[in-house]
Parts: C-alpha cells; structure tokens; sequence
C-alpha cells in the first residue's frame, strides 16, 4: 500500500533551536554512523552553536510544527558553500526513502532561489558526503551546477601490525605536525592544487589566503573529524625550512581515523613521499586503536586513487562535490 506523502511546509532555519532540530540531527548522526562510519556528533554540536546564535542561513521542513529535515549553507564574500540537506520521515531514512528525498529536493529548491537571488553572488560549493552519488544529482545538474564524483575510500588498519620504513633522502626530515607549520603549510597546498581538479571543485586551493582558511577549519573546528596533531606529519626540507609534503589526521569515530589532507610539492613527487605518509598515517592510528582509516578523493584524480588503491584502500562510498558559477556554463 502506498503511503499518503505527509503535509509539511518550509520554514526559515533562523526560527529553530538546536533542541527543535535534535529529532532530525540525531537520525542523521545514526545514519552517518551506520553507512560511513562516522561519528557526527561532534559536527553536530557545532552546528547546534550556529543554531541557537540563530544565525545559521537555511530552511527547516516542519510537519505539524515538528522539523523533518533541514538544510543551511554560508555565505562567504561573493561565495556560498551549501553545508548538508537531510530529511527524516518516520519509518525510512535518507538513504532508500523517496519521501525524504522529495523533501530534500524542495529544501534544495529553496536554498537554490535564495542563493541565486542574492546579491553579488558568484559561485556556490557543495559537497554531500551524505547523500549517494545519483540521489540528488539532476537536481544539481538542473539547476546549472557541474558534478564531480567523489570518493570516500577506507582501508581496514586491522591484521598484520604496519610498520613504517622511514627512508628520506638527508636533506628531508619527517616529524609531527605543529602549530606553527599553519602558514608554510598554506603555501605547500596553493602549489601543490596548481591547476588541479580538486581546486576547480574548491577554489580555496587556489590561494594561499584560501588553504589557510582551509586549514583554519581542518586544524580548529570539528567539522571533519577532531583533529589529530600526533598523527599527523609533514616533510620538511632541512636548509630551507619549507615544508615538501604534508599529511593531516582526524578522528571520526572511535574506530575510524580519517586522512583529511594529503599533498606533495610537485617538485617531490613520484619518490614514494606520499606512500610513506599513508603508511605513517595507519600506524598512528593503529597505535590510537583505531580499526579503520579512510579518506575522501575526487574520482577524476587517478594518480592518488591509483595510489591509495596500491595502499589496500577499496571504496566504501561515492558521493557529489557540485559547483556552480555565474555566468560560467550557459
Ligand atoms: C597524489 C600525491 C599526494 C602523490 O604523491 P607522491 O609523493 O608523488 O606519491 P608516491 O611517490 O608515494 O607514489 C606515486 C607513484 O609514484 C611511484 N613511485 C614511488 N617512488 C618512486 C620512484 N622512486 N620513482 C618513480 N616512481 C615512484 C609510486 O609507485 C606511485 O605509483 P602508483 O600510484 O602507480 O603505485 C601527489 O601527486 C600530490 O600531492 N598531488 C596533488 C594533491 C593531491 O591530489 N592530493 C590527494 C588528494 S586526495
């Protein structure tokens, strides 16, 4: 039998507190859990500080004055990065329920019209790491955005014990990360993004000001994953000081760590720099107890797949990073 779609209107997210939202944001922290193996709680705790300071842009579905599914995004300068739509209708989730996803759409439709009618507005980044590649991508396409498939790939850190061969030519050191390596290491990624498909996608790669404001929010903010400093390396040249490669960890779950960066100036590459950071990397983990690492790439840059799949890592998942551009594909 087929259900009758539930009636809901759409209302502004500023109108929500955290607490009217935690129905919805606690299915998707179990959802998260479940497919990805994610622990979001610690996103969503942020995003409650966001929604009780009331100043979160977005739309709520409300049904009989309950939320149902939510969506926000941030404005930054002349550019808006849509942050998650999520609906939950009692008895399915996201993944295998229509009605969700007819949700989803309209919240989508609403932050569309929003975005495009705001002022000045030049560009718009999304990236659901939710929602399957497929469920939401015409929605997108219609609406003028171009898709880049991504991939969320996880190996098991489980079996025999990794240990690190650490052979660096005299002139490279490896050491842990520090707070201080903030700014080189805001050089390293705008060289090591050049002209590359990841900063077609985000364009905060494509300058030094950009990565740092990237790595602001890997380094200070639980949004993807709780940083890990001890896990996380960079190789520096010894004369110069200047760092040649880098690797940042995160925490998502218990079980899962989580490679948020990793990059190579491409002046070191093809030296095995980067297999050596993978391998460093599922040690420390091993060492923290987690049983799982896992990381996101974009489908298109073959090398570092064609590299991590070497590395044992299988894809778990692919998702949609989506952006639009004014003027750009008519
Ligand atoms: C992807 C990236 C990190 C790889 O770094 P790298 O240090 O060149 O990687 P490695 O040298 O460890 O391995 C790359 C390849 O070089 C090969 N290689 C390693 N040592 C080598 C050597 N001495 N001589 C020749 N080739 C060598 C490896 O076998 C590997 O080939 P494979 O993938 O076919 O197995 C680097 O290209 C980069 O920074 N790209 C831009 C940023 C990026 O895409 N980051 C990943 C985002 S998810």
């Amino acid at each position: 039998m087929k259900n009758t779609p539930i009636p809901y209107e759409i209302l502004d997210l500023r109108h929500f507190s955290s607490k009217e939202l935690s129905p919805v944001l606690d299915a998707e922290s179990a959802f998260w859990l479940k497919h990805l193996h994610w622990d979001y709680r610690s996103s969503a705790r942020l995003l409650n500080q966001y929604l009780d300071a009331r100043s979160l842009p977005g739309y709520v579905a409300s049904a009989d004055g309950k939320a149902i599914g939510y969506s926000y995004f941030v404005y930054e300068e002349s550019k808006a990065v849509l942050g998650n739509v999520f609906a939950k209708v009692q008895g399915l989730d996201a993944e295998n329920g229509h009605e969700a996803h007819q949700i989803e759409a309209k919240l989508l439709s609403h932050v569309f019209e929003t975005l495009f009618a705001s002022p000045g507005m030049e560009r718009i980044e999304a990236q659901l790491l939710v929602h399957s590649s497929g469920v939401h991508t015409h929605r997108f396409e219609e609406a003028g955005f171009k898709i880049y498939p991504r991939l969320l790939m996880a190996r098991s850190l489980q079996g025999p014990r990794v240990v690190p061969i650490v052979k660096l030519p005299a002139n490279l050191e490896l050491r842990a990360w520090r707070d201080e390596d903030l700014h080189p290491a805001g050089r390293l990624i705008a060289e090591a993004y050049r002209g590359h498909l990841d900063s077609v996608i985000n364009n905060q790669y494509r300058s030094v000001h950009g990565s740092l404001r990237f790595l602001h929010n890997i380094v200070r903010y639980p949004g993807c994953g709780v940083f890990t400093p001890n896990v996380s390396q960079v190789i520096v040249e010894r004369h110069s000081r200047e760092l040649v490669a880098m690797l940042l960890c995160s925490r998502i779950s218990a079980e899962s760590g989580h490679i948020t960066q990793i990059c190579v100036h491409p002046e070191y590459r093809k030296r095995g720099l980067a297999h050596l950071l993978l391998t460093v990397a599922a040690s420390g983990f091993v060492l923290q107890g987690a049983t799982e690492l896992s990381l996101t790439v974009t489908a298109g840059n073959e090398n570092a797949v064609q590299l991590y799949r070497g590395d044992g890592y299988e894809v778990m998942h692919q998702f949609d990073a989506a952006v639009w551009e004014k003027n750009h594909y008519a």
